[in-house]
């Protein structure tokens, strides 16, 4: 199918790329996902969540990426309060190991935030990485041994997408000594904990992340990090000049405005 999306200023290329098959009503809805999605501590309510819901989510999941297609990941779901409870004595131990790295300035702030949602949230989810899923050599995997764990986190973020789809909050917690997570969920050696993650309904989503409202970072302006031919390096060339223009005056907008639907109304104006 011919498309003419996109406002491409080189008129030496091919206007006959593939249409992406989404509507605009259905783009806006992935942008407003991912630009909606927070990471949730402490907004979770006691309300179950469905089996049909969890199931879509685990399915979002397991249908992400993976290096050699080596699918390496398990999802532990934890229910049980007494499972929550070690888990969360664990997060404690560690979260006060944590506070004392921090310069002292910092300590009281750093006590101050929430960083778990364990015992409030009716599900915790372990995602795991068995590194032998799929033998020794994998595609992909052969002269970068991390990619099968990659691969486990592509499986996090879809599912952590498809939870904000549905309403549903979820917060990763990962301030563990992971040797003791593995023996409380019985993870075999070979299986790394990628991700311990809370999930449930929750009584609103907050519009900025906690860590930027509580004053502890702040987001970084996307032109900063958007690098050409080489890390950290700029560019002379119009293309540039006009990208980086463009992602200053949409980052503006998110910033001032939240996102408000405008990357999928007219995604070559935005
Ligand atoms: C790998 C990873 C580990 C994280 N670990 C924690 C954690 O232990 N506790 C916590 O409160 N948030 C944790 N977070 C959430 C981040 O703090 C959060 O994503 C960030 O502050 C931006 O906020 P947002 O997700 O609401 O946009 C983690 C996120 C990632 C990607």
């Amino acid at each position: 199918m011919v498309s003419m999306k996109g406002n491409n200023m080189d008129q030496s290329v091919s206007n006959t790329y593939a249409d992406s098959g989404f509507a605009d009503a259905e783009r806006e809805a992935l942008y407003k996902t991912i630009f909606t999605r927070r990471d949730v501590r402490g907004q979770f309510t006691p309300d179950p969540v469905s089996e049909e819901a969890l199931s879509r989510v685990l399915m979002a999941a397991h249908y992400a990426p993976s290096v050699g297609f080596m699918q390496p990941w398990n999802f532990v779901v934890v229910r049980a309060k007494e499972t929550k409870q070690k888990v969360r004595d664990l997060f404690q131990t560690a979260h006060d190991e944590a506070a004392n790295m921090f310069e002292e300035a910092r300590r009281d702030t750093y006590h101050n935030l929430k960083l778990e949602g364990i015992m409030e949230s009716p599900i915790n989810i372990c995602i795991t990485c068995d590194r032998d899923r799929a033998g020794p050599v994998v595609i992909g995997r052969t002269h970068a041994p991390v990619m099968d764990v990659y691969s486990s986190v592509c499986a996090v973020q879809n599912l952590w997408l498809a939870a904000r789809a549905e309403g549903l909050g979820l917060g990763w917690v990962s301030i563990f000594n992971h040797k003791h997570l593995k023996s409380i969920l019985n993870l075999p050696d070979r299986v790394i904990p990628v991700a311990y993650v809370c999930l449930g309904h929750v009584s609103h989503f907050k519009d900025k992340p906690e860590l930027q409202t509580a004053g502890w970072r702040r987001r970084l302006p996307l032109g900063d990090v958007v690098n050409f031919e080489g890390y950290d390096q700029g560019s002379d060339d119009p293309y540039a000049a006009r990208l980086l223009a463009q992602i200053r005056e949409d980052q503006e907008k998110i910033e001032t405005q939240g996102y408000r639907g405008d990357f999928a109304s007219d995604p070559s104006a935005f």
